[in-house]
């Protein structure tokens, strides 16, 4: 009588060596799945190195004449990229620091802020986000989140005032059907561009 856990032929395996062998080929195919996201990971790196991405590029454009906006008001611009913006006029100094032009897209889902003046803040509709005068989130969803407005540069020559803002997606934007962002039914559909004060 032989040992049952004595294999007796090349066909008869142990339970436990199939295990091992299992095991060791999981754990091959492991070592070779890190190997690739390493080697991946270090790809990207070196053509983030070799092609290192362009700066977007902006230009000065246009907005309003200063005389035309006064303290409180504020007005939505469109960039040719299709970014909304809204400038708003906080003070009277005479410089372009009274004035601060700041992404109309809340960064929560992408309903349209407004400026409101009696306030001192940007104001989201959609569920009570609010930033203060420089576009810093401090209460609903943003605030929570810690979440800001992108800025745009301003500035202000012989009475006129102009924005900087990125000019490369110029083509895109006038494609007409453009994707656009956020949940529709809290997108505002009243911008025409520019120089409309709302
Ligand atoms: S989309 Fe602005 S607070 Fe939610």
């Amino acid at each position: 009588m032989h040992d049952s856990h004595t294999p007796q032929s090349a066909n008869d395996v142990h339970p436990a060596d199939d295990r091992r062998g299992f095991l060791s080929k999981v754990s091959s195919l492991g070592m070779l799945a890190g190997l690739g996201a390493s080697y991946g990971t270090a790809g990207a790196y070196a053509a983030r190195y070799l092609y290192p991405a362009r700066p977007r590029a902006r230009a000065w454009m246009y907005v309003a004449r200063v005389a035309d906006l006064p303290v409180g008001a504020s007005l939505r611009y469109t960039t040719p990229g299709g970014e909304k913006v809204t400038i708003a006029r906080q003070a009277q100094t005479g410089g372009p620091d009274d004035f601060v032009a700041l992404s109309s897209t809340c960064p929560h889902l992408g309903c349209q802020v407004h400026w409101e003046s009696q306030n001192q803040r940007f104001f989201c509709p959609c569920h009570n986000g609010a930033f203060d005068k420089s576009g810093k989130g401090i209460s609903g969803p943003p605030g929570e989140a810690g979440q800001s407005l992108p800025r745009y540069p301003l500035k202000s020559e012989g009475g006129l005032l102009y924005i900087e803002a990125p000019v490369e997606n110029l083509e895109i934007a006038r494609a007409p059907s453009a994707p656009r962002d956020g949940h529709d039914a809290c997108l505002d559909e009243s911008t025409d561009g520019r120089g409309g004060l709302v």
